[in-house]
């Protein structure tokens, strides 16, 4: 076996051996194959594709280049969520401890921000004390005492797929369903997860901005994921505004605790929650023949009788977070950040807020990163009044503006104007769009 054959192989369009791709991946890693002849590879992956076998086999060649957690010492399934990223997307905080209220044991591995996408574990560092750097152990502790978990990917999960990222981001093989899925799917695997819930975002917010991308993306993880023993399930979200009232870490924090508290529960928010609950809920121990509308009963009533609220504060309180600070989130915004509010410049219904564009103006408030190294301002971003579809007198606020300095808030204000259309009508959509 060598390298240029599996190249030249790739590039006539023929299918790779299981022996080949495992073969790549450990000559990757040793260095014995050199990063042209892996960029060769992917930029012959990106153009001729991979079937659902080979794209299986990298994934797990990935999967298997670094730790790979044993859950099976839970005894229960273990169910895991994983967003393909979006603008304001704090579905996470959310989630995991409303299903652990319900006995689901949620076992998750977060990522930070990157670009206009935020990251998980970048908003659990706005919570003094706050300790996602944890051990394998104490990861499988939390999940016994609490039932819920949510740690910075270690180091060594997946580092094939570190490597294989890098290289791809400077050589144009980002967009490729293939080695999309595969790099998701490895880091979801070696999580030790035992189902898997995908929320594949879809719109100008999101990696996949059509449909038939997204269900694309979502076939291939779902077919990865059923290939390696997992159960999965896929839903296809829209992605074309921000979601929710709030973009930024703190700020999305926040906003997470006010809707456990019972506050204010921005409703494409509590649609998307309860949905990606009852799919996990489905694929649950918990789950006893029962109809949608009854599971969707259940995952209400964790949120209107604060049972998930309670389970929140000692999720946070289990990895060494401030609970008092969490409680003091349920009311104003306490940050020291300048701010500007941004005001309707005339009447009418809020039309579209463009979520990429919203994405954008955060990166330029300092709420996001630009690369890998940047510093980020934790307590930096928006919070939105209005939403599409609400009406507004001119001069009302839409929206306020955080940053640490003014450069900043003058970067952002410019951006905000060309993110919000205000009109005579809009079309209203459902947030959940299709289910896979
Ligand atoms: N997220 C990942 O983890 N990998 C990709 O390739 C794209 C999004």
């Amino acid at each position: 076996m060598n390298i240029v054959e599996i190249i030249e192989k790739k590039k006539k369009g023929n299918e790779l051996t299981s022996e080949e791709i495992r073969y790549t991946i450990e000559g990757m890693l040793s260095g014995n194959i050199k990063d042209y002849q892996m960029s060769a590879l992917l930029m012959a992956i990106c153009l001729k594709g991979m079937n659902a076998k080979e794209t299986t086999e990298l994934t797990l060649a990935m999967r298997d280049s670094g730790d790979v957690l044993d859950l099976s010492c839970i005894g229960k399934t273990v169910v895991d969520k994983h967003s393909t990223g979006g603008v304001g997307d704090k579905t996470t905080l959310i989630i995991g401890p409303l299903m652990a209220s319900l006995g689901v044991p949620i076992a998750k591995m977060s990522g930070r921000g990157l670009g206009i996408t935020g990251g998980t574990i970048d908003k659990l560092d706005s919570i003094p004390g706050f300790n996602s750097d944890i051990s394998d152990e104490e990861f499988i502790d939390l999940i016994k005492t609490v039932g819920v978990v949510d740690a910075a990917q270690n180091k060594n999960l997946a580092p094939a797929d570190k490597y294989l990222y890098a290289l791809r981001d400077v050589t144009g093989t980002v967009d490729s369903i293939p080695l999309i899925a595969s790099s998701i799917m490895s880091k979801k695997l070696a999580s030790g997860a035992d189902a898997i819930v995908l929320d594949v975002k879809c719109g100008t917010g999101a990696f996949m901005t059509v449909y038939q991308s997204a269900k694309a993306l979502a076939e291939a993880m779902i077919s990865i994921a059923k290939l390696a023993g997992k159960t999965c399930v896929a839903v296809i979200t829209d992605m074309n505004q921000p979601l929710g009232y709030a973009v930024g870490n703190y700020l999305e924090v926040r906003e997470a605790v006010r809707f456990l508290a019972g506050k204010e529960q921005n409703p494409r928010l509590y649609r998307i929650v309860v949905e990606l609950c009852k799919q996990m809920y489905k694929l649950s121990d918990m789950y006893t023949e029962m109809s949608d509308d009854e599971v969707e009963e259940i995952i209400k009533d964790a949120i209107s009788s604060g049972k998930a609220y309670k389970k929140f504060k000692e999720f946070i309180s289990g990895q060494g977070g401030d609970v008092g600070f969490v409680e003091s989130l349920e009311s104003a915004v306490d940050v020291d950040n300048i701010s500007y509010e941004y005001r309707a410049s005339k009447s009418g219904v809020i039309s579209s807020i463009d979520a990429e564009l919203i994405g954008r103006v955060s990166l330029a408030l300092g709420a996001g990163r630009v690369n890998k190294e940047a510093e980020i301002d934790l307590y930096a971003g928006i919070i939105f009044d209005k939403v599409v579809g609400d009406f507004v007198n001119e001069g009302d606020v839409i929206a306020t503006l955080y940053a640490a300095s003014g450069g900043k808030l003058e970067a952002g204000k410019a951006l905000i104007e060309e993110s919000v259309s205000v009109s005579d009508s809009f079309s209203d959509s459902d947030i959940i769009i299709d289910v896979l």
